[in-house]
């Protein structure tokens, strides 16, 4: 098959683990008897530094030409005080609406090699297993109307907005409902429907969607109350279903509990191509140290694989490459406990090629 991607290091760590996600993309293409064929952008403080614009007209347009796009992270620092649609950020939220990628997806497992790394007692969170199933292109992030305005009194008034159309919650949760037919059959819609209008549209719309899947088992939580349940009880999670600040918030939470945010990999589909990235952002206080942790970004790639190339053979190919490379005990910073070793970034996802490797060649055998 030929894999023709996009790749987009962005800003921060966005490069350095991009550069190892993709060493591991070769390994499997070769391994597979695929063809790659990449092409590299700008996108977020990266391009601003070159076209004073975070998401580059030539950007978009390579996106949307490929088969799927591979992004590393965005947000500078040096660009906090630049207006909103000239953050790094903006690159970002535009290429997630010029590419229609409404469903954002966020596994997040414990694997059992880092039972030890979470902040939780390791039988409070072995066997965590939920898929964060995050609304994309509604809600604050999108809302109009939005500004900062002077007021006659002089001080400034801030405005942002909630909306969620009926469609826009219909299409999400069925693409809950969908995965949760392929897990363990549970969906948990999250709303904050005690006090928030678009939250009681959320909730009737879900209620209505869940009666064509009668096989999956539907509940409703309040945000702050799931937000707790998630540190008591991970493993009770499967499916998680909300809008998408709620899904922002709780998917690093997530990422606490399973052990480290640089674990955590996303898709975003539903739109003509998906687009891939780790969950962790551009940490610009350890970029360029060459210490980021490559494994969500690798990480990836797998769900690439599986959700843009239906390529699971792939997918699982690399999932159980990083779990073997874990199992070895390597350990970048982010998940090294106090006392032991960590290596580089480079050199975990040297790691990973070699297990690919390993895997395949043991596929091929068997
Ligand atoms: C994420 C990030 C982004 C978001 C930022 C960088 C715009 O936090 O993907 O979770 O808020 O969606
Ligand atoms: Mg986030």
């Amino acid at each position: 098959m030929l894999l023709n991607l996009t790749i987009l290091p962005g800003d921060g760590i966005g490069p350095e683990v991009t550069e190892q996600a993709v060493l591991v993309l070769q390994a499997v293409a070769d391994g597979f008897g695929h063809q790659l064929q990449l092409q590299h952008k700008n996108i977020g403080g990266a391009a601003l530094a070159v076209a004073e614009d975070p998401l580059p007209a030539d950007t978009v347009q390579a996106c949307l030409s490929s088969s799927a796009v591979l992004m590393g992270a965005v947000g500078n620092p040096a660009f906090d005080h630049y207006p909103n649609h000239l953050r790094p950020e903006a690159g970002l939220l535009g290429l997630r609406r010029e590419l229609g990628a409404y469903a954002n997806l966020r596994p997040a497992t414990c694997f059992p090699a880092l039972e030890d790394c979470s902040p939780l007692r390791p039988e409070r969170v072995r066997g965590t297993d939920m898929m964060i199933v995050r609304e994309l292109l509604g809600g604050l992030y999108f809302g109009e109307p939005r500004s900062i305005a002077g007021t006659s009194s002089g001080s400034r008034v801030a405005t942002n907005t909630m909306t969620y159309g009926e469609p826009a919650i219909e299409r999400i949760a069925r693409v809950a409902f969908e995965l949760a037919g392929k897990r363990r059959r549970k969906v948990l819609s999250v709303d904050k429907a005690n006090v928030l209008e678009c939250s009681r549209l959320w909730r009737e719309v879900v209620i209505r969607c869940a009666k064509e899947y009668p096989d999956v088992h539907i509940s409703h939580m309040y945000v702050d109350s799931a937000a707790m349940s998630l540190v008591q009880r991970p493993k009770d999670f499967d499916v998680i279903l909300t809008e998408n600040m709620f899904g922002d918030i709780l998917s690093d939470q997530a990422g606490g509990v399973v052990g480290s945010l640089g674990l955590l990999a996303s898709a975003s589909i539903g739109g003509a191509v998906g687009l891939y990235e780790p969950v962790h952002g551009s940490a610009p206080d350890i970029a360029g140290k060459g210490i980021a942790n490559p494994l969500g970004a690798i990480l990836s790639v797998a769900l690439m694989m599986r959700h843009s190339f239906q390529l699971e053979h792939e997918a699982l190919c690399i999932e159980s490459a990083v779990s073997m490379v874990l199992d070895r005990g390597c350990r970048t910073a982010d998940l090294a406990r106090a006392g032991e070793s960590s290596i580089a970034t480079s050199a975990m996802g040297c790691q990973v090629v070699e297990a690919v490797k390993a895997v395949n060649a043991r596929q091929k055998s068997a």
